[in-house]
């Protein structure tokens, strides 16, 4: 019986959303340079283009509609009698919009805005461009609060202390490409969890894992639900 689970989602989760994922045939970084996209170096020197870049990926998912895979794990959260933690990739808000509570975001939200003066916080708008003032200093700093290749992930001391205290450390829709995230898995082995893949596809890290279900997340996801709560509660 796994009391505390702790859950890494990836793009794969938001696939069935309409959500382009990053490295499947067609994904965002063979139509865009990550370098010039989602680099701080990339943004010093075109900031414009990294705004049009999130500006359109915020449109997107403010279109899109949460699938079975995010709802059944907001079910998870609420029926499940322990504790049950996403810490997700995304930087859309569909397991927020599906009713998960414990959401976090460890390469941060479309739709949080920051600026790179004083490190205020607020919610962007949907449009983002070069002369919006920080609304805490006026400085014409602000970007998405989104974590760029070469930046300290969110929240990384409390996801370690949480993927070591896991029984059940499972992994959903990531290709297992991007560190540190890509390590859970081998922390969550070393401190004696179960490890779980779920993916279309075995993933980088695949061999890592006890076990693993490959299909579609609308599909694996909801069914690993069932079996989940039906074990434990
Ligand atoms: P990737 O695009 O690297 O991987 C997506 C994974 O989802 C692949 O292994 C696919 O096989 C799987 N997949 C695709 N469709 C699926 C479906 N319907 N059901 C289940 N799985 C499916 O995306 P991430 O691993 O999330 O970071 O990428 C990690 C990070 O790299 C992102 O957070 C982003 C990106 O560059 C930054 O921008 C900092």
């Amino acid at each position: 019986m796994s009391k505390n689970i702790v859950i890494l989602t990836g793009a794969g989760v938001s696939a069935e959303s309409g959500l382009g994922t990053f490295r499947d045939a067609g994904g965002v970084w063979t139509k865009y340079d990550l370098n010039d996209v989602a680099t701080p170096e990339g943004f010093a020197r075109n900031p414009g283009r990294v705004h049009d870049f999130y500006n359109a990926r915020r449109v997107n998912a403010r279109k899109a509609r949460a699938n079975a895979a995010h709802a059944a794990l907001a079910r998870l959260e609420v029926e499940h009698q322990g504790q049950v933690l996403i810490v997700t990739q995304n930087v859309d808000n569909l397991h927020e919009r599906a009713g998960s509570k414990a959401v976090w975001h460890m390469h941060g939200e479309l739709f949080r805005a920051l600026c790179a003066a004083c490190e205020a916080r607020w919610d962007a708008p949907d449009q983002m461009h070069l002369d919006d003032e920080c609304p805490e200093c006026r400085a014409k700093a602000t970007r998405p609060d989104v974590v760029w290749f070469g930046e300290i992930p969110y929240r990384m001391d409390e996801i370690y202390e949480r993927v070591l205290d896991a029984d059940l450390f499972v992994s959903i829709g990531t290709s297992g490409s991007v560190y540190p995230a890509a390590g859970f898995v081998e922390i969550a082995n070393g401190a004696g969890a179960h490890t779980m893949e779920l993916n279309l596809e075995p993933s980088e890290t695949a061999t890592a894992f006890a076990e693993s279900r490959l299909g579609k997340a609308t599909e694996v996801v909801p069914n690993w639900v069932d079996e989940v709560l039906a074990d434990t509660n």
